[in-house]
């Protein structure tokens, strides 16, 4: 099974930046920890600061992987290319949140990707690309196949 996270921008910044909301922790030392936990699961990961590189990696993998756990950083509220790109994808695609932004400011409230992926999990720090994972990778009922 080969599933790729992809973070967008500002979140090559973790462990660093605004650490009262995300935490201290470094993804890569994150990631680290998920690979071990998922030893038969081929976990690539990405980051980019940049939209049309989220879409060209999106592209990418989109049509031979079994799944991308996404969290677009700010392009989640603003980016209209990047949900064309996901309903484009023949592969499901998760959001997820480090933090959870419907108890932040109100211009985080909306999310112009939301209504393209099979779901969305924010709130629960780095482990909601876990519970992400967990999803993709268990035999949970698929709401939409
Ligand atoms: C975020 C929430 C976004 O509103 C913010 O712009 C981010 C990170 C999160 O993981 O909580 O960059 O996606």
């Amino acid at each position: 099974m080969k599933i790729q996270i992809i973070n967008g921008p500002n979140l090559n910044m973790l462990g660093k930046r605004e650490p009262e909301i995300y935490g201290s922790q470094s993804f890569e030392t994150y990631l680290a920890a998920l690979r071990k936990q998922f030893a038969g699961v081929q976990l690539d990961f990405y980051q980019s600061n940049i939209e049309g590189e989220l879409i060209d990696k999106m592209q990418e993998v989109g049509f031979e992987y079994d799944g991308i756990v996404l969290n677009a950083g700010a392009y989640t509220h603003t980016s209209i290319a990047l949900q064309d790109c996901i309903r484009s994808l023949a592969c499901p695609v998760i959001e997820v949140h480090i933090s959870n932004v419907h108890k932040r400011e109100e211009f985080r409230h909306h999310s112009m990707l939301s209504c393209a992926c099979i779901g969305v999990i924010a709130g629960f720090g780095l482990e909601s690309y876990r519970l992400a994972i967990e999803y993709l990778t268990t035999g949970f009922p698929r709401p939409f196949q």
